[in-house]
């Protein structure tokens, strides 16, 4: 009977995404030599939590989105009562691979994991910037907001992803308030190439539907700055993020290279 679900949850977390986040926590592993096996045990756990995040991000209730990733949306595919199942199940399995031993022998290192990760993903991190999000619309609101409203939304998860590795690798000081900087500056990018892609791009190469921030009266950087203006902040959150990894050698070239990503990327 439970088939049906076990399809959406598939259906969801192995369409095309572009696999950021967990990118993130492979090469913030790779700057502290983290054992490959670990790493990729978060990093399914911090995909799930964002196919999650999607699947419900799509609902009539939220967004009423009908496509992504170039296919319909799970709810679409299936129906809304096994969209929210799936979510449930996404969310709860991350927790569930988080808190095995085969993540990491020690359970203090898989506590602060999952105490980041709650933290992240809950009330006060990713579904407060969703919760904000839904009441921004059709509302005068500043820049200040808006950029609170992304770092929570979307920067929380991305800032999770690269403070994963730092925690897996029992980081230094000095290099989690690196990571943590450039996490910041890369979450708040990500978003705001989101909603430019949003009005620039076409829903055949985004593989979700264009223009629909402003039908549903979103605010956000490019609604509020304008396209120009929201592409500098843009290039300067990237330019900073890339500043932050000083600290590490070439081991952060990729990391580099996702800060440049995402200024240049067309979906
Ligand atoms: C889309 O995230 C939603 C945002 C938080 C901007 P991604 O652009 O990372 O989506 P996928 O996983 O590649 O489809
Ligand atoms: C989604 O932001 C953020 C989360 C899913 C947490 P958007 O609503 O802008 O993402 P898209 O444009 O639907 O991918
Ligand atoms: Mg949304
Ligand atoms: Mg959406
Ligand atoms: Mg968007």
């Amino acid at each position: 009977m439970e088939k049906k679900l076990f399809d959406a949850i598939d259906y969801s977390i192995l369409s095309s995404g572009k696999r950021l986040r967990p990118f993130l926590v492979l090469k913030s592993s790779e700057l502290f030599s983290v054992e490959k096996e670990r790493a990729l045990r978060v990093a399914a756990a911090i995909e799930m939590v964002h196919a999650y995040s999607i699947v419900h991000d799509d609902l009539p209730s939220m967004d009423d989105d009908d496509l992504r990733r170039g296919k319909p949306t799970t709810h679409k595919k299936f129906n809304e009562a096994i969209a929210i199942l799936t979510g449930d199940s996404l969310l709860t399995l991350s927790f569930e691979i988080l808190s095995d031993t085969l993540t990491h022998s020690d359970a203090k290192i898989r506590c602060e994991l999952i105490y980041e990760l709650a933290k992240a993903a809950g009330a006060c991190g990713m579904v407060a910037g969703q919760m904000m999000d839904l009441e921004a619309e059709n509302k005068k609101l500043s820049i200040g907001i808006i950029t609170r409203i992304q770092r929570l939304k979307t920067g929380a998860l991305i800032a999770f992803s690269c403070n994963a590795g730092a925690i897996l690798g029992r980081a230094e000081k000095k290099h989690k308030f690196a990571l943590q900087g450039y996490a910041h500056d890369i979450g708040l990018a990500y978003q705001i190439r989101d909603d430019l892609l949003d009005v620039t791009s076409t829903t055949k190469k985004l593989g979700k539907k264009v223009n629909k921030d402003k039908k549903a009266g979103k605010k956000n950087f490019v609604s509020i700055l304008g396209k120009d203006r929201a592409k500098k902040q843009l290039e300067f959150l990237s330019n900073q993020a890339i500043k932050h990894l000083k600290v590490f050698d070439h081991k952060a070239d990729l990391l580099r290279e996702v800060a440049r990503f995402i200024v240049e990327r067309k979906k």
